[in-house]
């Protein structure tokens, strides 16, 4: 049985003082899951993030990171800087950072390799534009995306990434893909995984949905056969919110 994972990715919000007060008061509220809980801050929350979820079940990843460990990159964040401060977690290739900052599927794959030179766990992100989705090729950018990300890796490091599948039409808008159709695509990249790592593999990878996720959608998505989890944007931001999409089972 695979475990669910609930993550939050609070995008270019939050100040120190909010990631603070937020955790604190998110602390009790998912003490008692036995989901795992990450929140992924802003580069100048993680300190103060860190510091305030030790001795807690939440872990905090970063929103992005690059390939190089260090250079003259000015401007960027490498894996090496976020595992000394013991960041845990990385979200690489949101599609926002695909659409906004020319983020390719080669440097996914580099940047994914990275972390795990660094020991951190990639949440790797993958989904359709609603023009592709309309198109019918939805499975095929799906899929093609997850193997380029993937590519040159060993199983035990598949094994140990999070796939985030999130369509883009479905982020920000309210607009969530119905939990059946979110759990077919699922299948297909599990399916893929399989082809290309073996069943055994595919089918320990933890593999997320994310696309207006909130407390309300939660429980019918999350108890769909193949999606083991959620990336969640806005309904992380808020405590309450957040701790009711964490406890989606309760
Ligand atoms: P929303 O939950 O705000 O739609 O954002 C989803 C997302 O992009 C998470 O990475």
């Amino acid at each position: 049985m695979r475990r669910k994972v609930i993550a939050g990715n609070w995008k270019m919000n939050m100040l120190p003082g909010e990631a603070i007060e937020m955790i604190n008061e998110l602390t009790p509220l998912v003490k008692d899951t036995k989901n795992e809980v990450i929140l992924c801050v802003p580069y100048t929350d993680l300190f103060y993030a860190l510091l305030t979820a030790q001795n807690t079940n939440i872990k905090i990843g970063a929103q992005n990171m690059h390939f190089e460990e260090s250079g003259a990159y000015t401007g960027e964040v490498s894996g090496k800087m976020l595992k000394a401060i013991n960041v845990e977690y990385v979200i690489i290739g949101h599609s926002e950072r695909r659409q906004y900052f020319a983020e390719t599927d080669e440097t996914v794959n580099k940047k994914i390799k990275s972390a795990f030179k660094y020991d951190l766990k990639p949440i790797v992100c993958v989904g359709e534009t609603l023009e592709q989705r309309e198109a019918g090729k939805a499975v095929d950018i799906i899929t093609k995306q997850t193997e380029l990300a993937l590519q040159g890796l060993s199983n035990e490091q598949v094994e140990n990434t999070i796939i985030a599948y999130e369509p883009i039409w479905a982020i920000g808008t309210g607009k969530t893909a119905t939990s059946e159709d979110a759990n077919n695509s699922i299948k297909e990249i599990r399916n893929k995984i399989s082809e290309i790592y073996g069943e055994e593999t595919a089918q320990k990878v933890i593999i997320q949905y994310g696309g207006s996720v909130k407390s309300s959608n939660a429980k019918e998505l999350f108890n769909m056969s193949d999606i083991d989890g959620g990336l969640v944007g806005g309904a992380s931001l808020k405590a309450e919110e957040f701790s009711k999409i964490v406890n989606y089972d309760k």
